[in-house]
């Protein structure tokens, strides 16, 4: 689960750091909230989330840690698609955006279970056995 989140989240860095080059060279900050999103739930969340799964297998192998995986890369792409389109003009698509919202808050809520549930010391882990 570690490996996956690093490498999904570097595709997150490249789109992110295109779409921060098409501003800069443009001149139209419209997508800024996207990028900005991009950016940081993208690359930066996946990214520290994957590292921490690698560093503690239990929490990257367990079962909320699937369930926040999928609920992250469902709801994010949904968000992100439906905030490009909402700058676009598009306005009904309103409710797709909160949907993919709730999406990533309810994988980021699974993600909080999980580290306090499975990140443990090495020491604590030893003192059980
Ligand atoms: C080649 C790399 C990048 C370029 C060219 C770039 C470019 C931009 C531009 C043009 C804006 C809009 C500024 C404005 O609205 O006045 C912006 C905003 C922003 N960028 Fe980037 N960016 C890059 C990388 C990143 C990265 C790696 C992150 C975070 C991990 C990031 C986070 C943000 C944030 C949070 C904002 C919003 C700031 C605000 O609204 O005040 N950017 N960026
Ligand atoms: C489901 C999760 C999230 C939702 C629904 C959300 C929603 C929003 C909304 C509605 C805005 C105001 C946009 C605007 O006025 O144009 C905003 C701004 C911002 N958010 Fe988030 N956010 C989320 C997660 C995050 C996370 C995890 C970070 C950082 C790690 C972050 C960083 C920012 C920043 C820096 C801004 C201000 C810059 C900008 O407007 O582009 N957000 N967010």
């Amino acid at each position: 689960m570690g490996v996956k989140l690093i490498k999904i989240a570097v595709i997150y860095f490249v789109l992110g750091i295109l779409l921060g080059m098409y501003m800069s060279i443009s001149h139209s900050y419209d997508y800024a909230s996207v990028h900005t999103h991009v950016n940081l739930l993208g690359w930066a969340s996946l990214a520290l989330a994957g590292i921490i799964y690698y560093l503690f297998p239990a929490a990257g192998e367990s079962t909320v840690g699937k369930v926040h995986f999928w609920l992250h890369n469902i709801g994010l792409p949904i968000m992100m698609i439906g905030l490009t389109l909402l700058v676009s003009g598009v306005e009904s698509v309103e409710p797709v955006i909160a949907a993919g919202g709730v999406l990533v808050t309810l994988g980021i809520l699974a993600f909080l279970y999980n580290v306090l549930t499975h990140v443990k010391s090495v020491k604590s882990v030893r003192r059980r056995r």
